[in-house]
């Protein structure tokens, strides 16, 4: 099968592990290679639901073997709890799970500056982070002043270490925030380092080796293109490249070797956090997504904002990322809406943009130009197929193919591994 880069297209939560996880039956190898623990990919198998954060969805897939890739940031106290969790949950992690020695570490000041900074900012500045300290520690790897996983194992770790804490307990407390204690710190992390040695390798290396055997790699993408540092709704964005190009970077395979882009999108909108969101409904429709599509954050736990599908963000996903098809989700989850629009263009003062804008500001002004689309009003749970969903559910992903140029190869009706469908006709295999 094709080495394939699974990305999200709107901002973030767009049902990925669960993809992922169907998925990743082609694939031999599944790799992180951006953001940290900010992600919650949910994934339910059978009566079993798993939320991972830092772990590839491969993970739930005995026969799969992991790499968290050198572009993601490590916590690696969360890192050592959720091997704990899935181990507790029946799955192995030794010798299939593989961490980069490149990936930079978040250490226990991180968290501390991004809730400090979160807490001082004024309403407009808060960007509504998940306070995992992932903005201060991707600051310190390019400030040059980050310590990576392969320093764990360094000789002179701990006295790295301490000079760190020392030197951002200074930031901390001039912002009236509790410093971090050394020495505790220290030994803390001293141990972390001799449980995690086993897993932490050369993994550049041990991925092109594989790709040079001929096995096939699937590079899970976490948040999504509008999170993007550059690409996103900046300033309120995460602190990596969560489009496709991060794949290279963040995990050190050549673009040549990519031969597919997937791009997961819900049949609606969502957003957690601040920063602008042209399609949110404050009304009983979206009410409506949030409840039906349980839209709670997996990592925090906030409402997430809802909104109706917009073309214009899709479009922007599909041009930055190269998606040859869509894997389109939730779609059940509109199955109650009487009348379901789509947002095909935006206009601000008299302007009509057809691209999403660069500057915050502008988006923020943006009012969508909307199509309404008649509902179906019928349970599509069951479908196996596109011929079993109703005739306005199938108008309607096709209006979405148009607008986008792209079509859908891959289509989920459910939180199920099983409720889910592949458009053969569009899935080259
Ligand atoms: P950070 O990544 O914690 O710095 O948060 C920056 C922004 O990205 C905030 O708006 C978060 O809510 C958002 N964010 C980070 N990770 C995710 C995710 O996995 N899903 C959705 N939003 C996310």
């Amino acid at each position: 099968m094709a080495n394939t880069i699974l990305i999200g297209a709107q901002w973030g939560d767009e049902g990925k592990g669960k993809i992922i996880d169907v998925i990743t039956t082609e694939h031999q190898w599944v790799v992180r290679f951006q953001g940290g623990n900010n992600a919650g990919h949910t994934v339910e198998i059978g009566e079993q639901r798993y939320v991972l954060h830092l772990l590839p969805s491969g993970i739930l897939r005995p026969d799969c073997s992991c790499i968290i890739g050198n572009g993601v940031v490590i916590d690696p106290i969360a890192l050592k709890k959720e091997i704990d969790e899935v181990e507790a949950q029946g799955i192995t992690t030794r010798d299939r799970l593989f961490v980069s020695d490149r990936a930079h570490l978040i250490l226990p000041y991180h968290p501390l500056i991004d809730a400090s900074r979160e807490g001082r900012a004024q309403h407009q500045e808060k960007i509504g982070t998940t306070k995992r300290g992932i903005g201060p520690a991707y600051a310190d790897k390019a400030s040059r002043t980050g310590l990576r996983m392969g320093d764990l194992l360094e000789p002179d770790f701990a006295a790295s270490l301490a000079k760190r804490i020392r030197e951002n307990n200074v930031l901390l407390e001039a912002q009236g925030a509790a410093p971090v204690a050394v020495d505790e710190t220290v030994a803390r992390l001293e141990e972390l380092a001799q449980v995690l040695r086993p897993y932490i390798v050369d993994t550049v290396r041990l991925l092109n080796e594989a790709d040079q055997r001929g096995e096939s790699i699937l590079f899970e993408g976490a948040q999504g293109v509008m999170l993007d540092i550059d690409y996103g709704t900046y300033p309120y964005v995460t602190s990596s490249n969560a489009t496709a190009g991060g794949a290279c970077t963040g995990a050190g395979i050549p673009p040549h070797r990519i031969e597919r882009v997937i791009g997961v999108i819900k049949g609606y909108t969502t957003r957690v956090g601040e920063g602008p969101f042209p399609t949110e409904l404050h009304d009983v429709a979206g009410d409506m997504l949030r409840k039906d599509g349980n839209e709670f954050g997996a990592t925090t736990g906030r409402p997430r904002r809802c909104g109706w599908f917009d073309a214009v963000v899709a479009r922007y996903a599909a041009m930055i990322n190269g998606i040859d098809f869509w894997a389109l989700t939730k779609m059940d989850v509109l199955d109650r809406q009487p009348v379901i629009r789509i947002a095909v263009a935006y206009e601000f003062e008299g302007r009509r943009f057809e691209s999403v804008p660069a500057s915050a500001r502008v988006l923020a002004g943006c009012t969508p130009v909307y199509e309404d689309w008649p509902g179906w009003e019928t349970d599509t749970t069951g479908a196996t197929c596109l011929a079993d969903l109703p005739g306005p559910a199938r108008d309607y992903i096709s209006r979405l193919e148009t607008l986008t140029g792209v079509r859908a190869g891959i289509v989920s009706v459910g939180p199920r591994r099983d409720s889910t469908f592949v458009v053969d006709e569009v899935v080259r295999r």
